[in-house]
């Protein structure tokens, strides 16, 4: 039997915050001893939206950094940067042939992103959850860990899987599990609940960045919106104050609590005596990581050898599948 793989990633587009720490990465280190992990750059989705060549390789070299100093072993994990293996675009190709507009149609993300008038949008932004469908289908992984806001893109993704099985009557590729769990599958913005946390947001005070140091972490803290209420005693009372429930929920998974464990704690308190005891936390949690990180980024020799050495083991699972699919779709390998 297969081991259970997971297979996830992130966009080098800059700005790697809190929200792509807890409802991502964080979650990986848990996970990296209970199944055979590959953790990619994915830099071809980032050139979804325009990139500049330069800021693209140190944002690739920053995402790497981020993995190392959050706790993954690259000994024990691979970690490369997707356009290291051809696997993920020769595989896009082929499950690209596969896809109904229909399904496309549907992605959120895409509608989110693309400009107003549709015919300046992108060709690969438009195929990007294709893309994402090849990677994880590449390694036959099983797994999936992602935020919340990947989800469609999963569905998509199995839904791809299932397409590919069903034209060519066999059961080739595994319908990939999402894994979203944790207080914060869903960082919101600081300055407006309803709003994700993003990379893209213009306001600075809107994310916490994996690098910011403890003065900037305690500043946003202190600006982020709230209201003038004490904290509940309820989670369903918290439920309906979105930046309340945010804060919480990024305080339990920086503790590593549930939320329920983490309201019980500042019940009925103001949200100055909150806020206090957050940022010593996130400060804490994120200024060991942040710090790894740049002492990390100083040796960029390191952290190429690790993408070079992850590209060739994970190529070495890829490929082969890539054959196989090459195989049973009728493409002639003499
Ligand atoms: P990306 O780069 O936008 O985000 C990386 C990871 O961070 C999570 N995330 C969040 N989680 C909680 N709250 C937030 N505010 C928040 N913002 C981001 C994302 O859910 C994600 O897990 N399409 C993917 C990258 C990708 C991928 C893949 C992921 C490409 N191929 C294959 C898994 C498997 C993306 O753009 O993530």
């Amino acid at each position: 039997m297969t081991k259970n793989r997971i297979f996830s990633g992130i966009q080098p587009t800059g700005n790697l915050h809190l929200g792509n720490y807890l409802g991502a990465i964080r979650n990986w280190v848990q996970l990296q001893h209970d199944y055979e992990c590959i953790f990619c750059i994915v830099d071809l989705h980032a050139l979804t939206l325009p990139q500049d060549p330069l800021q693209l390789r140190h944002s690739t070299r920053e995402v790497t950094a981020a993995y190392l100093a959050a706790g993954i072993d690259a000994e024990h994990c691979i970690i490369f940067n997707q356009s290291m293996v051809s696997a993920h675009a020769e595989l896009a190709w082929l499950l690209g042939c596969l896809t109904p507009l229909g399904w496309l149609n549907r992605m959120t993300q895409f509608k989110e992103k693309a400009p107003k008038d549709r015919s300046n949008a992108g060709l690969g932004l438009y195929a990007y959850p294709v893309l994402m469908a090849a990677d994880i289908l590449a390694y036959k992984a099983t797994h999936v860990p992602v935020g919340e806001d990947q989800k469609q893109h999963l569905e998509l993704a199995r839904d791809i899987a299932g397409a590919f099985n069903r034209r060519y009557e066999q059961d080739f590729f595994p319908l990939p599990e999402p894994q979203i769990f944790g207080p914060a599958t869903r960082v919101m913005s600081l300055r407006d609940g309803m709003k994700k946390m993003s990379k893209s947001d213009t306001s600075d005070y809107s994310r916490i960045n994996m690098t910011d140091d403890a003065d900037a972490i305690a500043l946003k803290i202190r600006r982020a919106k709230t209201d003038p209420e004490p904290l509940p005693d309820t989670l369903a009372a918290l439920e309906e104050r979105p930046e309340a429930d945010n804060l919480v929920g990024i305080y339990a998974a920086l503790a590593g609590e549930s939320q329920e464990a983490a309201l019980r704690r500042f019940a009925g308190q103001n949200f100055s005596t909150f806020k206090d005891a957050l940022s010593e936390l996130a400060v804490e949690v994120l200024g060991k990581v942040g710090g790894e990180m740049r002492r990390l980024m100083a040796d960029p020799g390191h952290i190429d050898t690790v993408l070079r050495h992850g590209a060739e083991r994970a190529a070495a699972i890829s490929m082969p599948v890539l054959r196989a699919a090459q195989e049973i779709t009728g493409l002639l390998r003499p």
